[in-house]
């Protein structure tokens, strides 16, 4: 069975000429370098072309992205091999994946708001079941504002993240770091212009 969405990203990686969001590492988790262990596995969910995957494994770090793109995953690959860095590569559904129970001390979700609800809600709890006690979950999205700068980022307001949301869904962590911005981004064509975005930092507690 064809699924809609996996054509028009394949399609969107394919017609992009380099990387869909450029090369460089989105701007929060990046500004997050400070938090990162010497060494950890991490999963990066819906990693596309790779720009966030690969910086991860060149702080030192030991990486599985996941995404269902084939052909991002193809320019993730040339990405990685251009650093000098490996990383694992799983190609699945973030929705259905089979996420390792407790299987990383870091999980990083930086611009996957592709999923409704209930979709959603599935995934959180599999991206919570697969962090370590201890982990730090990294959640990057853009906010409802976004809508009004059209500059990246889906056009559904069911599928953009507020503090409420992210609170709900991750308020029983310690929270380490929230950055609400508005600011102009560049991050190759995809995301480019003024923005409006929230980042969320929380570690999962030692013991639940
Ligand atoms: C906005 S892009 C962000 C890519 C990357 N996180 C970044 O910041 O550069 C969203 C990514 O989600 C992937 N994606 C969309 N739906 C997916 C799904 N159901 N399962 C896995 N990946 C999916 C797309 O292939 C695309 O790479």
């Amino acid at each position: 069975m064809t699924n809609p969405e996996f054509e028009r990203w394949q399609g969107r990686y394919a017609a992009a000429p380099g990387h869909l969001f450029g090369e460089e590492p989105n701007h929060f988790l990046a500004g997050c370098a400070d938090l990162l262990p010497q060494s950890a596995q991490v999963l990066a969910v819906a990693d596309g072309d790779g720009r966030n995957g690969v910086w991860l494994a060149r702080q030192g770090l030991a990486v599985t992205s996941l995404d269902f793109s084939p052909v991002a995953q193809g320019k993730a690959r040339a990405l990685a091999a251009r650093h000098g860095v490996d990383l694992n590569f799983e190609q699945g559904d973030v929705h259905t994946w089979a996420y390792p129970t407790q299987g990383f001390d870091i999980v990083a979700e930086i611009f996957a708001q592709f999923s409704m609800p209930e979709d959603r809600a599935r995934k959180w709890a599999a991206m919570r079941d697969a962090l370590r006690p201890g982990g730090l979950m990294i959640i990057q999205g853009y906010t409802p504002q976004q809508l009004t700068y059209a500059t990246g980022g889906p056009k559904l307001l069911e599928q953009l993240y507020t503090e409420d949301l992210l609170r709900a869904a991750f308020g029983d962590y310690a929270l380490v770091r929230l950055a609400i911005e508005e600011r102009e981004l560049h991050e190759g064509d995809g995301h480019s212009g003024m923005s409006a975005t929230i980042g969320m930092v929380w570690r999962k507690p030692a013991a639940t």
